[in-house]
């Protein structure tokens, strides 16, 4: 390691060794304060003296006899206080008590996972340390907001499916999952469904359970391979020169780091960059597809997970440092800005083709997979998440939706306007980006869409 690396590492354990002698001190003064307080607990809050008492108690009953029935009762009423008072304090005491271990157990818990993270990150510069921590933190925001948004919203989260006449959409991914739920809503409107999975065969068992199943048909597609995309959207132009709605559904999260066939991060590849090529090839058949009034639509399924994202304009693959929480969100960022800004191309080009993004919510599907979520409490992912067609209605939404007719480039959520980060509403960033990822996939920038 360097030398700058290792006085950062040095640097690092100063700082956690001065950091743990603070909290260790802290909780001592802490607890010796407590149980000072403790000992001072009087045990009997009451007026009279212990000899008094003594005596009240013995000669209780002659002091009756001699009429002095008031500071008998005087006495036993407050006795009784007295008594509980002591059992009021004994558990206020018990409740202290409780507190302080709760404090201290938490206090140790934290500490102690925040040693265990930093000595087995401790090869790491802070500043991806930092930036570790925060996106695990902000990734739980982001998914806690989430669910907040889909119970805030559960009223909104509806579609009346249309008749769509015999329209064609493209859908990756329609196998399992959310997609599928898509594919059925689509079939459903009377769509014709081209679906792009790995394994087509898969398809054949889900199209006889679906409502017009005869009315989907699946190709090889593995998001994986460019060359993959281009054969997928060769096969489906071939067949379907005019199309009309392209949901840009597949998607992965998290994983070890790992580079497909064409060099690029996996995350980055599956979820934006063949996304964004499949848009390009297929662009000339929904621009036939959309008319003026009714155009077609491009749906970029993305996610909240966007929120704690940024675009490593530096480092797109992540090369020099992987963070799959990172990389998970910026993908989905990625596909958020490439639809605003695909649709800006696109008006200003006066083509009849509007390009939304979308959020499903949080759903209970395979995607949590990799998490220790799904782990520690698949029942909760049951119990507290959308189910698989829920997530779809956002994404039929934005397909089918008339009032979002003239609103190209929405962030959609719970069918209504999402909230999408700072970073994705810069035009300049989103235009770095464009770039970008036209250099990546191997298209010159203006002929984006002209295949
Ligand atoms: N679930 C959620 O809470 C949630 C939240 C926000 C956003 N989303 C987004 O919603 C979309 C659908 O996710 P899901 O929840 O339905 O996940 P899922 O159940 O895991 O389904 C993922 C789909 O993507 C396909 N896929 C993965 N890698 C592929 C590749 N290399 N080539 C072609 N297809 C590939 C899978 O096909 P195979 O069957 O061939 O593996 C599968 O159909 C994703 O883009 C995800 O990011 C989901």
């Amino acid at each position: 390691m360097s030398d700058k690396g290792n006085m950062e590492r040095d640097r690092i354990t100063l700082y956690m060794k001065l950091w743990y002698k603070k909290v260790i001190k802290k909780c001592i003064v802490f607890v010796a304060s407590k149980s000072k307080t403790e000992v001072d607990i009087p045990r009997a809050p009451c007026h009279l003296i212990l000899n008094e008492q003594r005596d009240l108690r013995t000669n209780g009953t002659n002091i009756t006899n001699t009429g002095s029935r008031e500071s008998v009762e005087d006495f036993q009423r407050s006795e009784s206080n007295g008594r509980q008072c002591n059992r009021s304090v004994a558990s206020s005491g018990r409740q202290h008590n409780l507190n302080m271990s709760l404090a201290v157990a938490s206090a140790f818990i934290l500490t102690s996972a925040a040693a265990i993270y930093w000595y087995v990150n401790r090869h790491k510069p802070l500043k991806y340390i930092l930036s570790e921590l925060r996106y695990a933190i902000d990734m739980q925001g982001a998914g806690v907001g989430g669910l907040i948004d889909d119970w805030v919203n559960i009223r909104r989260n509806r579609i009346v499916l249309p008749d769509a006449g015999r329209k064609i959409a493209v859908v990756t991914g329609g196998a399992r999952g959310i997609g599928s739920e898509v594919v059925r809503g689509l079939l459903k409107s009377n769509v014709f469904v081209i679906a792009g999975v790995r394994k087509p065969e898969s398809m054949k068992k889900l199209a006889d359970n679906m409502e017009n199943g005869e009315n989907l048909i699946a190709f090889p597609l593995d998001l994986q391979s460019l060359k993959s995309v281009k054969q997928f959207a060769q096969n489906v132009m071939d067949r379907f020169p005019t199309i009309h709605f392209l949901v840009n559904n597949a998607g992965i999260m998290y994983g070890d780091y790992h580079v497909t066939e064409d060099g690029f991060e996996n995350q980055l590849a599956v979820n934006h960059l063949s996304h964004f090529y499949l848009t390009h090839l297929l662009l000339p058949a929904l621009k036939r597809g959309g008319t003026i009034g009714e155009a077609a639509r491009v749906v970029n399924v993305s996610s909240c997970a966007h929120y704690p994202g940024q675009i490593y304009f530096d480092d797109i693959n992540m090369k020099e440092h992987f963070d799959t929480t990172a990389a998970y969100a910026q993908s989905k960022l990625a596909q958020l800005m490439s639809a605003r800004y695909i649709n800006k191309m696109l008006e200003e080009d006066g083509c009849a083709v509007n390009a939304y993004s979308v959020h499903p919510g949080i759903v209970d599907t395979d995607l949590f997979e990799k998490t220790m979520f799904k782990k520690a409490f698949p029942w909760a992912m049951k119990l507290f998440f959308k189910t698989p067609a829920k997530g779809a209605v956002p994404i039929l939404f934005a397909c089918f939706d008339k009032s979002i007719e003239r609103r190209g480039g929405l962030y959609i959520s719970n069918c209504t306007e999402g909230i999408s980060n700072k970073f994705s509403k810069k035009l300049d960033h989103q235009k770095k980006l464009f770039e970008i990822s036209c250099e990546l996939v191997g298209i010159e920038v203006n002929n984006f869409g002209k295949a």
